[in-house]
């Protein structure tokens, strides 16, 4: 980390592979941390970034808006940004660098590769958001590739995401290891995401709902409920806010996604998709049968 001579922290800025990896050349002594996002920071990124403070020597976040991820071009359009701020948070978060490059810099013209998990990537968000998976898998390994990261953090709140890249790191041997940062809530509940300031007041307030049935529903988990009752219970909860509008409630063993069904014995995870207005939001819980016992 560099200082100005005055005391505040200072961010190094690249826009180029080849700038950023003549850096990392330099660092390659201690551990190199990687934070993924997509700028329009909240709190729920600097809780990434505090966690590869925590372990990494050198951290480097990127910020990259990826179209490949997005199904739709009003979708990439109307995606939130901010890097003036975004900056001000790192630097403050204490990243070293930041990765900031132009699209064209990620993606040539003619390329033509692309990374993909299979089935992992097709269920869930998957199935209402195809492709979404393979543009995620894409950027993150030609990510992992250009900083060649000893660490890399991501989100839980994402938790389709977190499961489909440490499937791709399994299979294809990066030498990374994978970090779940556990998901930072509102006062209320309510999920940190870039999403949320797009909510109307009423839905803000309305939105609560998720995280009210997730968090019962892990305690009717704890006192034996089946994964049927439990699949009910939050629906039905979540239904009963009119300004919901439930896309999908999933319930899924925790770590291969598949459907979970009957007596809950390992932890399953409650995976929500629900639309208030036009704002798609997701939230999840890993609902686990023994948490206190
Ligand atoms: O979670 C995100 O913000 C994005 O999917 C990621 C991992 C930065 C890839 O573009």
């Amino acid at each position: 980390m560099q200082h100005n001579g005055i005391g505040e922290l200072q961010v190094q800025i690249f826009e180029s592979r080849s700038a950023l990896r003549d850096y990392l050349s330099t660092r390659r002594d201690g551990r190199v941390a990687l934070v993924p996002t997509m700028g329009f920071l909240h709190a729920g990124h600097m809780a990434l970034v505090a966690a590869a403070r925590a372990r990494g020597d050198t951290v480097v976040a990127s910020l990259f808006v990826n179209p490949t991820q997005f199904g739709e071009a009003a979708d990439l359009a109307a995606y939130p940004r901010d890097e003036t701020r975004d900056m001000a948070m790192f630097r403050q978060g204490g990243v070293d660098a930041v990765f900031m490059p132009p699209v064209d810099e990620m993606y040539a013209p003619d390329a033509e590769t692309v990374v993909e998990v299979t089935e992992l990537s097709k269920v869930l968000t998957g199935a209402v958001r195809p492709g979404h998976f393979r543009g995620v898998t894409t950027v993150v390994a030609k990510l992992f590739n250009i900083v060649q990261p000893d660490l890399a953090f991501f989100g839980e709140k994402d938790f389709q995401q977190l499961q489909v890249i440490r499937r791709m790191v399994k299979d294809l041997d990066f030498p990374v290891e994978i970090v779940g940062v556990p998901t930072v809530r509102e006062a209320d509940g309510l999920a940190m995401s870039s999403r949320n300031v797009r909510l109307g007041a009423e839905d803000r307030a309305a939105a609560v709902v998720l995280s009210r049935a997730l968090f019962a529903a892990a305690e009717r988990c704890r006192d034996g409920a089946s994964a049927e009752e439990l699949q009910e219970f939050i629906t039905k909860t979540i239904a009963a806010e009119p300004r919901a509008d439930i896309m999908g409630v999933d319930l899924c063993d925790a770590e291969t996604l598949e459907p979970a069904t009957g007596e809950i014995t390992r932890p399953v995870v409650a995976l929500l998709a629900v639309a208030f207005g036009d704002v798609l939001l997701i939230d999840q819980h890993v609902l686990n049968p023994d948490a206190g016992a």
